[in-house]
């Protein structure tokens, strides 16, 4: 297995040679990355050379419309989707809202949804929302209150005929543990009701083959993906086939006009190419020619993940040893943990943020819309959680600058 080049990949990020950002180590990236250089030249180009309304006939407008047919194609090829199955709206909370007034179109009256305790809020309320003004009946799927895990027996029971929609998170942006969503899909499946997951926290740790996944509707947000500020989701043929046009009226045959009515800035759907760009090339350094884009995207995942497990394991090792501090979720590095680790203080967690900041460690704290979740786990949402979220791009040196901080400051 090769290993990540961190050069190779700092060098795709304009930010780190930006001289107000120099020394400074970025550890809030679940709440939004630095953009690789691919999607900033694509920006720049479409409104430079293409910002005209898209798809008319003459050739800036040929152009632009050609570039956001190819990040749709290519995006799609990465993610093992179709490209009719994949939808750029403004934000997934935005994407959700549109999703759940289709779903109250489609469901018959009676009908139930399952959403858990352990969601951001965007994949929990607009559902939780049809039970008050829609009369369908919510279940809860919830989460232990020590660890935060979500286990898939306590999903078992609440499944029966009534079930149309399952919504859970992929991984969660406090726990940060990696729940094992092709298992889910298939108990979902089997029980008849369609699947709804949250990959936002997700996707920065190597873009989901969403075919293998099995999830019939998948969402992240491409500006915590390197990427502008988008909301991506993918729905299953089937399922949008059958969801009410959300879009104008006479848009209704056109799968990828039903669910985005408010069809996002087309410079940044173009950009989203740039994503692709950025994957290929990670692929390219890093392995022979080869491999159709699902298995690149495939491999580039691997990659990652295996750089970001091993990148962490100071940082739990060092937290293992600081029995004062809670830490949420996986109390280890390892497969099923993301490198998204929020801490609970005996303090406001943005003021030991702002002490962070006076090192060079640019990190978060609060309850990042992820309410349920820290309530349902005791932490007091006064104070919140310090959040520390590492991607590829961090290094190991920056992480024992992390530690040093957290030992002065905590
Ligand atoms: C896990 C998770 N889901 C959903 C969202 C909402 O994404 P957006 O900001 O694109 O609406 C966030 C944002 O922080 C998140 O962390």
């Amino acid at each position: 297995m090769n290993a990540l080049d961190t050069a190779f990949v700092r060098r795709q990020f304009p930010a780190f040679r930006e001289n107000g950002l120099e020394g400074q180590a970025f550890f809030e990236n679940a709440g939004g990355s630095y953009a690789c250089r691919q999607v900033l030249w694509r920006l720049e180009r479409f409104y430079r050379e293409r910002k005209v309304q898209p798809y008319g006939p003459y050739a800036a407008s040929e152009a632009g419309g050609a570039e956001m047919d190819e990040a749709r194609a290519r995006l799609a090829a990465h993610l093992g989707v179709a490209r009719d199955e994949l939808h750029f709206g403004p934000s997934t909370s935005a994407n959700t809202y549109v999703l759940s007034q289709a779903v109250r179109g489609w469901m018959p009256p009676g009908s139930a949804l399952i959403v858990t305790n352990q969601d951001h809020e965007a994949n929990s309320g607009p559902w939780r929302r049809l039970a008050e003004d829609g009369g369908f009946e919510i279940r809860e799927w919830r989460i232990d209150p020590q660890s935060g895990a979500l286990d898939p027996a306590d999903l078992a029971p609440l499944l029966d005929e009534k079930v149309r929609l399952v919504c859970f998170p992929h991984c969660s942006n406090v726990v940060g543990e990696i729940n094992d969503v092709p298992a889910i899909t298939a108990m979902v499946r089997a029980a008849g009701a369609y699947s709804c997951v949250d990959g936002v926290s997700l996707a920065p740790h190597g873009l989901p083959d969403i075919g293998a996944l099995g999830a019939d509707i998948y969402l992240f947000s491409a500006y915590k993906t390197f990427g502008p500020h988008q909301g991506i989701m993918t729905i299953s043929q089937g399922l949008a086939a059958r969801l009410p046009n959300q879009g104008h009226w006479f848009n209704g045959d056109v799968l990828t006009r039903r669910f985005t009515p408010a069809g996002p800035d087309h410079a940044q759907v173009a950009a989203c190419a740039g994503l692709s760009d950025y994957i290929d090339a990670l692929y390219e350094h890093h392995f022979r020619a080869g491999r159709d884009a699902a298995g690149r995207s495939g491999r580039v995942r691997q990659l990652i993940r295996a750089y970001e497990t091993v990148l962490l394991e100071p940082l739990m090792a060092y937290l293992e040893t600081r029995r004062d501090l809670r830490v949420i979720g996986p109390q280890a590095a390892g497969p099923a943990r993301a490198p998204t680790v929020a801490l609970a203080l005996g303090e406001p967690a943005r003021a030991a943020a702002a002490r962070l900041a006076r090192h060079g460690i640019m990190a978060g704290g609060g309850d990042f819309y992820a309410r349920r979740p820290l309530q349902a786990m005791g932490v007091d949402l006064g104070r919140g959680v310090l959040r520390l979220s590492l991607v590829h791009y961090n290094t190991p040196e920056e992480v024992d600058r992390l530690i040093t901080a957290l030992d002065c400051e905590l």
